[in-house]
């Protein structure tokens, strides 16, 4: 099996997305025959803004298409996903690719894929609070990832500025949902 693992928070060692998708990816290691572990630290290495030219360079996609499973480091900023996971994105939603169009619409050509994301939000953005209309990261992701053929499974932090214990108690909770995933 092959494994990759991204990340995108600019938080380094007090990132909860980068803590949530390492464990994840510690439960992944832990059952599955010694996976090939492929890393992508998007803010160590980012990529730059899609460009014309940026379509020449297939790496990004390659890597993507040759793998089994993605943990998906995935903090909310602004209201949405990174710009450096954004970039990536831009990368590998490649008509011909990952999707196509067809007579009757867009069709996903990347499915048998498992994407694990590991969300991180300072707030709280439940169906029916104040915030919910401004959630784009989660929806986002669940969106592109179904329009290539994916459903994505999500392990969420959340509240995470809403003071000590919410954060504690938040991120703990999201690390003991990643040993259910993995069973
Ligand atoms: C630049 C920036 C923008 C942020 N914007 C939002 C936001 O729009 N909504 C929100 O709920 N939290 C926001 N936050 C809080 C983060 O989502 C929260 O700190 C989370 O822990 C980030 O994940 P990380 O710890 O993996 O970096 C923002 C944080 C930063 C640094």
């Amino acid at each position: 099996m092959t494994i990759l693992h991204i990340d995108s928070s600019i938080n380094g060692d007090n990132s909860a997305s980068r803590a949530i998708s390492r464990s994840i990816l510690e439960q992944l290691r832990s059952t599955s025959p010694q996976p090939r572990v492929i890393r992508r630290d998007l803010v160590a290495q980012p990529l730059p803004h899609l460009t014309m030219a940026s379509f020449n360079d297939q790496e990004v996609l390659e890597e993507f298409l040759a793998a089994d499973t993605l943990v998906i480091g995935a903090p909310m900023y602004n209201f949405t996903l990174p710009t450096q996971l954004k970039a990536w994105l831009d990368r590998i939603l490649v008509a011909g690719k990952t999707f196509h169009y067809t007579a009757d619409g867009p069709e996903g050509l990347a499915s048998g894929k498992r994407v694990i994301v590991a969300l991180a939000r300072g707030g709280i953005y439940n169906a029916g609070s104040p915030a919910a209309a401004l959630e784009h990261l989660e929806s986002y992701l669940r969106g592109v990832f179904n329009f290539i053929g994916i459903e994505p499974e999500f392990v969420a932090a959340d509240g995470l500025n809403m003071g000590t214990e919410q954060r504690e108690a938040s991120i703990s909770q999201a690390l003991g949902q990643t040993v259910r995933l993995a069973a």
